[in-house]
């Protein structure tokens, strides 16, 4: 099922969390006409993304300042780091997050 939001919920200055029936959040960022939806977690040391700064399609982890695209979730670098990332629609007024086909976030990752 998925989440859905308000689209005013999320500026290009102000992201917005959502928290999923699997216990894990989601850090929704607009970047123009774009939104972007990803786990709020980075997988370094668990930074909350949301917090992070944006840059462009890349936001920047509030702790050590890796960056992540996202569109791909992938880090610059590490390279082997990468977030899960949610298909986002806007229909009318409303944003929609699918979250069926992610990953567990919350599961450990190296590094
Ligand atoms: S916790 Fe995000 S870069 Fe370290």
């Amino acid at each position: 099922m998925p989440i859905t939001l308000p689209a005013t919920a999320v500026t290009p200055t102000k992201p917005a969390v959502v928290q999923t029936e699997r216990g894990f959040e989601i850090a929704v960022f607009q970047h123009g006409d774009s939104y972007f939806a990803i786990a709020n977690r980075c997988p370094h040391q668990g930074a909350p993304l949301v917090q992070g700064v944006c840059d462009g399609e890349v936001v920047i982890c509030p702790f050590h300042h890796f960056k992540y695209d996202l569109r791909t979730g992938r880090c610059r670098f590490p390279r082997h780091l990468r977030i899960a990332t949610f298909p986002v629609a806007r229909a009318g007024t409303d944003l929609s997050i699918d979250t069926s086909a992610a990953p567990d976030p919350s599961a450990p990752s190296p590094g």
